[in-house]
C-alpha cells in the first residue's frame, strides 16, 4: 500500500494541518529535530512562528496531492525546494536526522491509530519528500548562491532607496522575477526583491526597496546599506511577464513594486514594435514618485509606453525637500490624486488588457478586487504571491 493508501494518507494529511490544529505537532517536530541535531538550530531566525506556520501549510498542500494520486506537481515543487534549500546551508546530515525526527514526531502524535499501513505511507511520503529534496540538491551543479558588493545606495525618499550592486558573476533571470536576498545586517533573514533592471551579462543589478513600518530588514537596508557592503542572492523567482502577441497590457505599480514591472518595460524596449502599454505609478505623495525621471525617458523614445502618476495627496509633506526632485519634464499624463484603485478603476475596466499589479500585499488585493469588480476576467491579472 504505502503511497497508494489513500486513507493513510488522509490521516497524515489532516494531522499537519495548521486549520485542524496542528500547531502542537509541528512545534514538537521541530523540538525534537533541534535536540537529535544540534547543528540545525542555528540554521533557523531564532523566532520559528514563521517557519512553523509555512512548513505545515506546505506539507499539508503536499499530502492533499497524494491523497490526489497526484505527483508531477509535489516532485517538480521539491526538487526545486531542494535546490533552493543548498543555500541555507544544508547538509546531507541534516536531511537525514530530519527524516529520523519526522518519522518519530508522527508517531509519536498519531500513536493512538499507529498500525502497520500508517506506518508504512509515512515512511513511504517522509522519503518521497526528503529523498526527492536531496536528490535534487545533489544534481544541482549551479552554485546555490550569488554575492555581490553594493556600489551605490540612493536615498530616494523618505523611506525608498535604490541600491545598486556589482555581482561577483552575472545572475540569470527574466524581467519581472523576483531574487532572495541576504544581507549583512540580517544574515539568514532571506527577503524576497525583485530587480528593477533585466538580467546584465555584466553583473550589474539594481533594486528598491521600501522600509515598512516596524520591518526588520527593509528598515536595515534603507537605513545603513553603505557601499562595499556583501550581499548574497539567490534563485530567482516567479513568472510575472507580458505575451507580446497577447493585446494591451495594463500596468499597475505602489511604491517600489515598480520595481519588477520597470525591469519587464525595459526588457520591452529592445524591439521596435509592442503592445501598448500603459503604467499607473502610485505613492501617497506626489514626492513618493521616485523614479518618474528614468520613466519619462523610457516614454520619450517608446510611444508604447504611456505612465500616468497618481499620489494619494495632492502636496508634498515637508520631508520633501530633503530629497532628490522626482519631478519629471513634461510629456507624462497629468498627474492624478485619489486612491490607485480608484484612479486606475476611473478609466474603465481594462478588460481587454494583459493586467499586472505589484505593490505591498494590501494595495495588490484591493486593485485586484477594484478590478475584477468593474468586470476584469481575474484570469488576465498577474500578480505576485503576497507573502514571502
Ligand atoms: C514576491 C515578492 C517580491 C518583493 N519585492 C520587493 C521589492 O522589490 N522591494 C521591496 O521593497 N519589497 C519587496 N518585497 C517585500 C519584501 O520581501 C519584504 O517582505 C519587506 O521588505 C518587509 O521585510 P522586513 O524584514 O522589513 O519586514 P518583516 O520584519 O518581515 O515584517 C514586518 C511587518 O511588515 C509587514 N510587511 C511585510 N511586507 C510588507 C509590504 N511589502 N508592505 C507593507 N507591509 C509589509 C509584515 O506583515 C509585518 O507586519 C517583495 C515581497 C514579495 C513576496
Ligand atoms: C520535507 C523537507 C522540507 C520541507 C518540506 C521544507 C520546507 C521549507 C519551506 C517551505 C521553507 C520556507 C522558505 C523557503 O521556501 O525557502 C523552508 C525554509 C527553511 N528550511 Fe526547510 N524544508 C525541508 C527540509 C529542510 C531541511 C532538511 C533543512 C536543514 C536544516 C531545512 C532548513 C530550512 C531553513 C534554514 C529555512 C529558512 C528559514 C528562514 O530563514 O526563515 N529545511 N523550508
Amino acid at each position: 500500500m504505502g503511497l497508494d493508501d489513500r486513507d493513510a494518507l488522509r490521516t497524515l494529511r489532516d494531522a499537519v494541518d495548521p486549520a485542524l490544529g496542528s500547531e502542537e505537532l509541528i512545534r514538537t517536530f521541530y523540538t525534537n529535530w533541534f535536540a537529535a541535531d544540534p547543528s540545525v538550530r542555528d540554521l533557523f531566525p531564532p523566532d520559528m512562528a514563521q517557519q512553523r506556520g509555512v512548513f505545515a501549510q506546505v506539507m499539508t498542500w503536499l499530502f492533499d496531492e497524494l491523497v490526489a494520486q497526484r505527483a508531477d506537481e509535489p516532485v517538480a515543487f521539491l526538487a526545486q525546494l531542494g535546490r533552493d534549500h543548498r543555500k541555507y546551508g544544508v547538509t546531507q546530515q541534516h536531511y537525514d536526522s530530519m527524516q529520523k525526527a519526522l518519522l518519530g514526531t508522527l508517531r509519536g502524535h498519531l500513536v493512538d491509530s499507529w498500525n502497520d499501513r500508517l506506518a508504512e505511507a509515512t515512511h513511504d511520503a517522509v522519503a518521497l519528500f526528503i529523498g526527492v529534496m536531496r536528490g535534487a540538491a545533489d544534481a544541482e551543479k549551479e552554485p546555490p548562491y550569488c554575492d555581490g558588493t553594493v556600489i551605490e545606495h540612493i536615498r530616494a525618499t523618505r523611506d525608498v532607496s535604490v541600491v545598486r550592486l556589482q555581482l561577483d558573476r552575472p545572475l540569470s533571470y527574466h524581467p519581472g522575477q523576483y531574487v532572495t536576498v541576504q544581507v549583512p545586517q540580517w544574515p539568514r533573514r532571506w527577503r524576497y526583491l525583485s530587480p528593477s533592471i533585466p538580467a546584465d551579462p555584466s553583473g550589474a543589478i539594481e533594486f528598491h526597496i521600501r522600509s515598512v513600518t516596524g520591518g526588520m530588514v527593509s528598515t536595515a537596508i534603507v537605513g545603513e546599506t553603505t557601499p562595499g557592503d556583501r550581499w548574497r542572492l539567490s534563485n530567482p523567482h516567479g513568472g510575472l511577464h507580458v505575451a507580446r502577441d497577447d493585446g494591451d497590457v495594463l500596468m499597475v505599480a505602489g511604491s517600489t513594486g515598480l520595481a519588477p514591472l520597470r525591469a519587464l518595460i525595459m526588457d520591452l524596449t529592445r524591439y521596435g514594435v509592442n503592445p501598448r502599454v500603459h503604467l499607473f505609478f502610485g505613492g501617497r505623495y506626489p514626492s513618493d514618485l521616485y523614479d518618474l525621471k528614468t520613466l519619462w525617458q523610457i516614454a520619450s523614445q517608446n510611444p508604447w509606453l504611456s505612465v500616468t502618476p497618481v499620489s494619494e495627496y495632492n502636496v508634498d509633506s515637508p520631508w520633501a525637500r530633503d530629497y532628490p526632485d522626482v519631478t519629471p519634464p513634461r510629456g507624462l499624463h497629468v498627474r492624478q490624486t485619489g486612491m490607485l484603485p480608484d484612479v486606475v478603476t476611473s478609466y474603465g475596466n481594462w478588460g481587454d488588457r494583459q493586467i499586472l499589479i505589484c505593490g505591498g500585499p494590501e494595495m495588490v488585493q484591493v486593485t485586484k478586487a477594484a478590478l475584477i469588480a468593474k468586470g476584469a476576467p481575474p484570469e488576465r491579472i498577474q500578480h505576485d504571491p503576497l507573502s514571502n
